[in-house]
């Protein structure tokens, strides 16, 4: 468990960033899976301003961790918002592009996206084998879309599951356990004050860590790296 942490959101941005350009660069290909919500939008705008000429996007595949099942137009698609902020400025293949279709039936969609991961990423110990797996975590401690209500989904059997949000019910597609640990780098990117207690609770192994879906994250190759600002950081660096 590394941690990098950085005074601000936008330096936190920069942070991956950096990680980001030198992981694809000693890379052939390179499969991703991006998380959704509100902090990957600051890492997107910042690979797209300022680290166009420092990423070569051509065998790079990109596809996401969980999206929520609404059309790819709707403003909560999580494949809408990296559109927005990232595809639609920086030069990638739109065959490199494994959207999770939130159009679909949820119950297709992630038999469909299971296939999608089976067919295009190469396999370690049989299961889809993400160069990187990049997460963000909730408040409540979940992670893609895997909420404590349904931690048990973290342990599927299959590489996609439905999920429910505890609040809204609002169905989302998400992977399980099963392919994010298999990654050979996961990638957490956690900021602001309202993070903190989970930040402190999962990496100090306190309270009630084990009923959080973050805290099951685990790379079988061991490397899993918290991309944090200090204001999600504050209980668990020195005053
Ligand atoms: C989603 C995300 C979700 C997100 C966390 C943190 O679809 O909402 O994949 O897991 O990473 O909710 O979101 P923020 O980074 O916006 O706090």
């Amino acid at each position: 468990m590394k941690l990098k942490i950085a005074t601000t959101k936008q330096e936190v941005a920069l942070n991956f960033s950096r990680y980001l350009a030198i992981l694809i660069a000693n890379r052939e290909v390179v499969h991703i899976a991006l998380s959704g919500g509100s902090t990957p939008k600051i890492v997107f705008d910042e690979l797209a301003t300022n680290f166009q000429e420092d990423i070569d996007w051509s065998n790079v595949h990109l596809y996401w961790g969980d999206e929520r099942c609404v059309p790819p137009t709707d403003n909560q698609s999580n494949y809408k918002m990296t559109v927005e902020h990232l595809l639609s400025k920086i030069d990638i293949p739109e065959e490199n592009i494994h959207r999770i279709k939130g159009e679909n039936s949820p119950e297709y969609e992630a038999e469909r996206y299971s296939e999608i991961l089976g067919e295009w990423i190469p396999k370690k110990n049989s299961i889809p084998h993400f160069d990187l797996v990049i997460l963000g975590m909730g408040d409540d401690g979940h992670t893609a879309s895997i909420f404590p209500h349904e931690i048990n989904l973290w342990d599927s059997e299959k590489l996609c599951e439905v999920a429910n949000h505890p609040e809204t019910g609002q169905k989302r597609i998400t992977l399980t356990g099963k392919v994010i640990n298999n990654a050979s780098v996961i990638t957490f990117l956690v900021t602001g004050e309202s993070k903190k207690e989970k930040v402190f609770e999962i990496l100090k192994k306190e309270g009630n860590f084990k009923k959080y879906p973050a805290s099951l994250v685990q790379s079988e190759s061991g490397k899993v790296l918290w991309f944090l600002d200090s204001a999600a950081a504050s209980m668990i660096t020195p005053n």
